[in-house]
Formats: C-alpha cells, sequence, structure tokens
C-alpha cells in the first residue's frame, strides 16, 4: 500500500463512486472543498463558527471548538467510508449542512452542481501545501523522505490528483459561478482574516450586521479560530483520534505551523524552482497565481 493510501489520503475510484452513488445533496447544502493540508481544518473552524454564531456566540465558554477538533465539527463527504461512519450517517443531519470534501469537481456526485450547492474553496500555496503534506504523512511513515514524497507530488501522483489540475478546475468554476463558489487563498487570509472572515459570512448568508462589526464579533471569530488559540486547546493538542478508518492520527497533527513560506524552512532551492515551474506553467493564462 503507497504511503498516501495508508495515510488515508486517497479518494480511490471505490470511495469516489460510493459518494457518487449514495449522496443526497441539498439545494441549501455548503460544501468546504479543499486539496490536502490547504487550511481545511481552518476552514472548518471558521464556517463552523460563523454560521453557528447565533447558537455559539465565539467568546462563549461553551463554544463546541474548545471540545471539540475542527475536523469533527464539519464532516467529509467522502471519508465516512469503510464501517466508520456510514455516509448514510450524513442524511441525519438537519438543513443547511456544513460539509467538506478533498474530491475535485470531476469527482464530485452532479447532484452538488444541479442544486447548486455552495462551494469554498480554500487555495494555498503549493510549496507549503507539498511541505505540509509530506509532514502529515511522515507522522505515520517515517521511511517517507523528502525527495521520494517530491517525485510523487511534483508528477501530480497526490491524493485526490494533481493539486493544479483541483485548483484550476475550482478556480475555472468561481469564475464561471461566483454566486457559487468563492474562491479564497490561504495567505490572503492569513494577511487579512477580518476582510475574509466576513466575505465568508456573505457568501454563507449570514453576513455580519453593522452591530456585529461594532462589537468585534468578527475580531471574536478570527481569534477563537485562530492557529495559536486552537493549537493550544487540550481537545487539539493531545490524544489520538482514527478519523479515516485504519489510520490513528494525533490530534496536534492538524497544526503544525500554520504559517505562510515555511517551505523555504524544509525546500532545497532547486525542489523550490522546480515545482514553481510545474505550477506557473500548468496555471498559465488562468488568471490563478500564487
Ligand atoms: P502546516 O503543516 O504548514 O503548518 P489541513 O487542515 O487541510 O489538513 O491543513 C493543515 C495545515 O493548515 C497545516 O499547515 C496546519 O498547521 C494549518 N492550520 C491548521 N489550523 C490553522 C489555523 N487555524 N490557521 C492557519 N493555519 C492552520
Amino acid at each position: 500500500m503507497s504511503c498516501i493510501k495508508a495515510a488515508g489520503c486517497d479518494p480511490g475510484p471505490c470511495k469516489a463512486s460510493m459518494v457518487q452513488e449514495h449522496f443526497k445533496a441539498r439545494p441549501d447544502d455548503t460544501l468546504l472543498a479543499t486539496f490536502p493540508k490547504c487550511g481545511t481544518t481552518w476552514l472548518k473552524a471558521l464556517a463552523f463558527t460563523v454560521t453557528n454564531r447565533f447558537d455559539h456566540a465565539a467568546t462563549s465558554d461553551t463554544h463546541p471548538l474548545l471540545t471539540r477538533h475542527p475536523q469533527d465539527l464539519v464532516p467529509f463527504l467522502e471519508m465516512p467510508y469503510r464501517q466508520l461512519h456510514p455516509i448514510a450517517d450524513l442524511e441525519k443531519l438537519a438543513s443547511p449542512r456544513l460539509l467538506a470534501t478533498h474530491m475535485p469537481i470531476t469527482l464530485l456526485p452532479p447532484c452538488v452542481s444541479k442544486l447548486g450547492c455552495r462551494v469554498v474553496y480554500l487555495f494555498r500555496d503549493p510549496k507549503d501545501v507539498f511541505v505540509s503534506l509530506w509532514q502529515f504523512i511522515g507522522k505515520v511513515h517515517t521511511e517517507y523522505t523528502i525527495d521520494r514524497a517530491f517525485d510523487s507530488f511534483s508528477e501530480g501522483l497526490s491524493p485526490y490528483g494533481p493539486i493544479w489540475k483541483h485548483n484550476l478546475e475550482f478556480w475555472k468554476k468561481s469564475i464561471a459561478e461566483s454566486d457559487k463558489v468563492l474562491f479564497l487563498k490561504y495567505e490572503e487570509m492569513m494577511a487579512e482574516p477580518v476582510k475574509h472572515v466576513k466575505m465568508l459570512a456573505k457568501f454563507l448568508g449570514v453576513p455580519f450586521t453593522e452591530e456585529e462589526v461594532r462589537c468585534g464579533v468578527v475580531e471574536g471569530v478570527v481569534h477563537l479560530c485562530s492557529f495559536d488559540k486552537l493549537r493550544s486547546m487540550p481537545v487539539n493538542s493531545s490524544g489520538v483520534t482514527d478519523r479515516i478508518g485504519g489510520v490513528p492520527m494525533e490530534n496536534s497533527s492538524y497544526f503544525r505551523a500554520g504559517k505562510v513560506g515555511d517551505w523555504a524552512n524544509h525546500l532545497a532551492e532547486e525542489m523550490s524552482k522546480k515545482l514553481d515551474a510545474i505550477v506557473v506553467e500548468k496555471l498559465r493564462g488562468s488568471g490563478l497565481t500564487f
């Protein structure tokens, strides 16, 4: 079994076809879509906090994020496989549902597009994605060297397909259907979180009121979901959970560095140049830059 599969990052034809066959989209579903290691955990925390703020204020000392890992608050479409969580469990969730996926558009069930479900896509510099992914898989596979990982990644042999293809599909859809697909960039969100959280809330149909803005509600959401805050919570800093099926991972493994440009601490110059050149070429003419 490949390291990627063993780390549970491989959608595989079975999982994809199972989702296509059994997932029943609803028009008011929102999908948080990401290539793995682009900041899914952060996006889940933010979207959950924004949409549930009327029941749970971000400053509340009983907020669900204080006792539950962000990964567990928003279920993946394709993760309820094997016997862990039957896909039918998604049916039991009340509307409007907040769901997540790593699947590329081409593998998503057609009903998602047909019903006009909202999609929030989070993009990240592929060099940081690569380093994050290699480190994550390395937690369970110490033999997964950076050279081996880099060869696979730069050839497009990645979980959920080549990163540039994944990015491009959602980018093009966000241009064609900007009311249905919000395309966010990790680096821009890190630089201006308040602006982007407002944008996210508006897109999700729950814009912040002037009163909320005046009272610092947006800053409260940003603070609760910040890397340092989430990482420091006992539920995220300790313990091991098997979210995938057969691949127990430390809860803390979803909170590594949380930085823009950490790739520079791990990638040789030659590697960074090579990956940049590949991605620039693949994205050429699309208007998508990193
Ligand atoms: P690094 O490995 O570069 O630190 P995913 O959630 O898609 O698995 O992505 C994990 C990456 O997002 C990790 O990147 C992790 O540290 C970072 N991350 C997790 N929570 C974050 C947060 N609240 N803010 C910013 N980055 C976060």
